[in-house]
């Protein structure tokens, strides 16, 4: 019963938090690098065609980029290439943006 419980609430929690939306002030070294870090920037190098490596490349692009891994499943153009990112992480990116492109 008390197992029957805890899986529930787990369950639970998982649901909600993908989908709570975001109090806090989001920012670029806090919150965005570490996503860009492992899921972007493989790619998008400083060296690359397009850098996305740092915080005013991201700033300046966030428009396209919020409208990239906001793709659904199967568009050639969503980024990550091959991939996605969790609902939870695009609001991060929405939720930047809204709150003024804050580096840190
Ligand atoms: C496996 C390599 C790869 C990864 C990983 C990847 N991209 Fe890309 N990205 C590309 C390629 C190739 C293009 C150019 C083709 C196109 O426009 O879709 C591109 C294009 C883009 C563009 C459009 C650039 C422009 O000026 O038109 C944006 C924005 C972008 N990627 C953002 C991201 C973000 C954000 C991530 C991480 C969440 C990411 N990409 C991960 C390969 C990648």
């Amino acid at each position: 019963m008390i197992f029957f419980i805890t899986s529930c609430e787990s369950r639970t929690y998982e649901e909600i938090s993908d989908n709570t939306p975001i109090t806090s002030v989001v920012k670029y070294e806090s919150d965005l690098k570490p996503i860009m870090d492992s899921n972007c920037t493989s790619c998008h190098s400083a060296s690359g065609f397009k850098p996305l490596n740092n915080y005013n490349l991201v700033k300046e692009n966030i428009d396209i980029i919020i409208n990239r891994i906001q793709r659904p499943a199967g568009d050639p153009l969503k980024m990550p290439q091959g991939g996605s990112l969790s609902p939870n992480q695009i609001n991060l990116f929405v939720k930047w943006k809204a709150d003024g492109l804050i580096e840190n």
